[in-house]
């Protein structure tokens, strides 16, 4: 290891679970998307949060036209089941159930129907843009009439939308409309490659987060969560007070 990387490593390993308390983006209902596919592969990703000293995940499975055509109304039966099982293998977790909805071709017609999972008390929507390579086509008035129907968004992983690195205005104009960032913890070990790391920082630089998620899919993401553990970037984020995961 350099003498430079050195520099970027804390003493101390971040207490990741016991500051956020909440985390905000998983995929761990299980089955039904890309997350956990077995009732065994959640408890055990569970168990792990639990490790790391979390005390509240909210579950987010994809809902993604074509890939992941879930239907939210199913999420809280199957929530139920899960809880019985976490139960049963004496883990301490508290759960709520949303969905990460990309926004696509569908998104109107979702809107339109009332199919989105929102969470939290004040109706939380987690969203993606999709796919990952350009904004969504009109996702102006999308977000818009998302806010009209009263609810209060959440982008997720911002710092993997890599087309909106150098787009300060539409990335300000996001903000101003109120909505927040949701980073991925493990974009600042790299996991997702150097630009997304990067981008993560800046975003951080620039005080545009506001939430952190694992958006664990799988044990390669808690092994990737554990690096982080003495990221300084992390640290110093986590020390700033602006993460807002306990409110939840
Ligand atoms: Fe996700």
């Amino acid at each position: 290891m350099s003498w430079f990387s050195r520099k970027k490593e804390t003493k101390q390993e971040i207490d990741l679970g016991g500051v956020l308390q909440t985390d905000i983006h998983s995929h761990l209902l299980p089955g039904i998307d890309d997350g956990a596919q077995t009732i065994d592969e959640s408890i055990s990703l569970i168990k792990e949060m639990e490790e790391l000293g979390y005390k509240k995940m909210i579950i987010t499975p994809h809902v993604r036209y074509g890939y992941f055509d879930n239907d939210t109304s199913t999420f809280d039966s199957r929530l139920e089941e899960l809880k019985r099982n976490v139960k049963m293998a004496g883990i301490n977790m508290e759960f709520e159930v949303g969905a990460e909805q990309s926004v696509d071709e569908e998104f109107s017609r979702r809107i339109e129907n009332n199919e989105l999972k929102s969470f939290g008390k004040n109706k939380y929507l987690l969203i993606e843009f999709f796919p990952f390579t350009e904004i969504p086509m009109g996702y102006k008035q999308t977000l818009f009439s998302l806010q009209t129907k009263g609810y209060n968004l959440i982008l997720a992983h911002p710092e993997r939308y890599l087309y909106l690195y150098n787009d300060e205005k539409t990335l300000e104009e996001l903000k101003d409309r109120g909505m927040l960032f949701q980073m991925n913890i493990i974009s600042l070990s790299g996991y997702f490659g150097e630009p997304v790391k990067k981008f993560a920082e800046k975003l951080i630089k620039n005080d545009m987060i506001d939430l952190l998620g694992t958006d664990l899919h799988g044990i390669r993401h808690i092994n990737a969560l554990k690096n982080t553990l003495h990221n300084v970037v992390l640290a110093s984020l986590l020390d700033s007070g602006k993460i807002m995961n306990k409110k939840f």
